[in-house]
């Protein structure tokens, strides 16, 4: 059990969870998106970030203070908390990241930590070797080596009470991802940050984001904290915590703002093609794009910067507040409709949705179908999983109208789309009271005839009527063969099914 992480309300893989920091003194409520300050330059200081948006963690980075010399001295004479003036956890990065773009860092993994520990952070990083998407099997193995012992080094450093990043490496291997994760679960580090999906976002190639978190995660215990690297686009806030992410850190709101790019939970605009500020934050409600548009370089930054974070920890708390709700999902699937990059994404989750729905709790609030996507949701899954252990009668008619039993009949259940077969009784309980447009298309009924032949197959003996409403072909061909096909409105049916 890890002490320093307690978990308290769960959605999907998503959680709120609370991370204990003991060197800063205070417990960081997760998901938490840590703004990442670089050293050298301030679009939006550290005690503004505290005081106006409300930041309670950050993150900088030790190899930039500790090879830039007043940086280094005043950390080390001052502490990162007073040289930033931040009151909040501070965690610090290592010099992976420069490793990655320039090959080659003047510093190991004990001198980091050490460093780390003498300018007061809360929680350090090693030097983990950050491998690239899409790169060699060997290249990713022999990275791996070093990236385990640096994680063997970071063991044996005395970092006190500082809590330490165990990276988790493995480039698209995911076999090797999840090794990387068992391995670092296994040691006595505290936070595993998933690396080097930096490019991955960068190319908008979030299924493979997605596969590559879930291969982290197979390999992690559920209490273990996980911070992905580099992570800082809020549209993507909701589909990496229903993942089960609990840590981001964004450099993309300065970087972006830099190059006039805007950032909203359906993507990015720039600053140029922008008639009217689509948000409610105090930045847009108090300036139009022209007047932005014709500030100075540093306000005109400064402001976008801080519209940049304004939507990200709005969107934020809209995924805890989805947690919360038992809607994580609705907003995932809300996401996925922004952009197609996110499409993407949300169906390589629902790949994942047997592991998903072995976490998901049993009961929240509604079930909303939004899309053909609902159909393939865990809930749906767990439904046709589980159809086996319903008792069904001698003589069942499964409808979608209202028919009442009448003699033919042991039993009515409903026929609802996408669950399949519903006995009365369970009507009432999650996730059979969904809210479901009055047109649910074909996804849907194609996802209750596979629920229908569930349950067929889990009661061989049982005789089936199905009783459906103007269901299409590709939806009743899915049903076995032994059932009889009784559209409602007793209309014969065409192909004498
Ligand atoms: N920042 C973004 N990606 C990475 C990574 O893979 N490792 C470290 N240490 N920092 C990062
Ligand atoms: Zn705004």
């Amino acid at each position: 059990m890890r002490e320093h992480f307690e978990l308290r309300r769960g959605d999907a893989l998503g959680r709120i969870g609370a991370l204990t920091v003991p060197r800063a003194g205070r417990t960081v409520e997760t998901p938490a998106l840590l703004p990442v300050i670089n050293p050298n330059i301030r679009t939006v200081s550290p005690a503004r970030l505290e005081a106006e948006f409300g930041a309670d963690a950050l993150i900088t980075n030790a190899y930039i203070i500790r090879k830039t010399e007043d940086l280094r001295e005043r950390a080390l004479d001052q502490g990162l908390h007073d040289m930033l003036d931040f009151s909040g956890a501070v965690f610090t990065d290592s010099g992976s990241f420069q490793l990655a773009e320039y090959g080659e860092i003047d510093v190991t993994t004990r001198e980091i930590l050490e460093f780390q520990r003498a300018i007061g952070s809360d929680v350090a990083t090693p030097v983990d070797v950050p491998t690239p998407p899409d790169a060699a099997r060997e290249t990713t193995e022999t990275d791996l080596t070093t990236t385990e012992e640096a994680l063997a080094d970071a063991e044996a450093v005395d970092t006190g009470e500082m809590l330490v990043n165990a990276p988790i490496q493995g480039s698209t291997h995911l076999d090797l991802r999840e090794d990387a994760a068992r391995h670092a679960d296994a040691t006595a580090l505290d936070v595993f940050p998933v690396g080097a999906v930096v490019p991955l976002m960068n190319d908008y190639r979030y299924a493979d984001v997605v596969d590559v978190v879930a291969a982290a995660k197979r390999g992690l215990g559920a209490d273990a904290p996980v911070h992905l690297f580099g992570a800082g686009h809020p549209m993507m806030f909701a589909l990496a915590v229903a993942m089960g992410c609990d840590i981001f850190d964004s450099a993309a709101y300065a970087i972006y703002a830099r190059d006039d790019r805007y950032l909203t939970v359906r993507g990015t605009n720039h600053l140029d093609d922008i008639a009217y500020f689509p948000c409610e934050c105090p930045i847009c409600a108090a300036h139009d794009p022209e007047e932005v548009r014709a500030a100075d370089d540093d306000e005109r930054e400064r402001l976008v910067a801080e519209h940049n974070l304004h939507v990200s920890y709005g969107e934020l708390r809209r995924v805890k507040n989805a947690i919360r709700e038992g809607t994580l999902l609705e907003l995932v699937e809300t996401r996925a409709r922004g952009h197609p990059a996110m499409v993407d994404g949300y169906r390589a989750l629902l790949n994942h949705a047997e592991r998903i729905e072995r976490h998901d709790p049993a009961s929240k609030g509604a079930f909303f179908y939004c899309s053909a996507e609902s159909a393939r949701r865990p809930e749906v899954r767990r439904h046709h999983d589980r159809i086996g252990r319903l008792d069904a009668p001698e003589r069942l008619l499964l409808t979608e109208g209202n028919d009442p039993t009448g003699d033919r009949f042991d039993a009515t259940w409903r026929l609802l789309p996408p669950f399949g077969p519903v006995p009365r009784a369970l009507s009432e309980t999650y996730p059979f009271t969904a809210e479901l447009p009055e047109r649910t298309g074909a996804a849907a009924r194609e996802a209750a005839a596979r629920g229908v032949a569930a349950l067929v197959d889990a009661n061989p003996t049982t005789d089936v009527t199905v009783a459906h409403d103007g269901w299409p072909a590709a939806a009743r061909s899915l049903l076995p063969d032994s059932v009889t096909v009784e559209p409602l409105g007793a209309r014969p049916d065409r192909d004498g099914r």
